[in-house]
């Protein structure tokens, strides 16, 4: 037997003003694109933002449906969006908010995005860093989806 451990990697900055200028715009765009949710049923909002290599910033929010489950969360709006419109393109960073009652909360990924997100990040060979808005305006700053979902699924296909 052989006991082993991981490390899970991330910051944490006090408000969005402590982030560097690009990921601040990142979490900015998150925040605008929060207020375009379309969550008739949950009421709660959320807005994504992936930075791509080349400086485009795709947004996403989530999208929700009367047959509950063909909704989709912000987060894989926003991937798949800017897979489609970049095709092979390394997504470098992600940042997600969440918008309730007036007030921008927090937002961490679904265990369904954070699948995504790796496999987006395994086909790049390059990290995303991936930022969520916290309560209070504080902004967690994880290095790598692998410190938000260690042993993915990967198939042998
Ligand atoms: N949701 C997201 O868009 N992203 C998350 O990280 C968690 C949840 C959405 C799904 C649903 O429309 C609403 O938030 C309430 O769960």
């Amino acid at each position: 037997m052989e006991r082993k451990e991981l490390i899970v990697d991330y910051s944490e900055y006090a408000s969005v003003a402590e982030l560097a200028d690009d990921e601040r715009e990142l979490m900015e765009r998150a925040m605008e694109t929060a207020l375009n949710a379309y969550a008739p049923y949950s009421h709660f909002h959320v807005g994504a933002a992936v930075q791509m290599a080349d400086g485009t910033i795709v947004t996403g929010s989530n999208q929700e449906n009367v047959a509950y489950p063909s909704g989709l969360c912000a987060e894989r709006v926003a991937m798949y969006s800017a897979s489609a419109q970049n095709p092979g393109q390394t997504m470098t960073a992600m940042a997600i908010v969440g918008y309730n009652e007036g007030e921008y909360c927090e937002a961490s990924p679904c265990g369904a995005c954070r699948q995504v997100m790796a496999e987006y990040e395994q086909c790049s060979e390059h990290e995303m860093t991936v930022l969520c808005y916290l309560a209070g305006g504080r902004i967690r700053r994880i290095r790598g989806v692998k410190s938000l979902l260690p042993f993915t699924f990967e198939a042998q296909l």
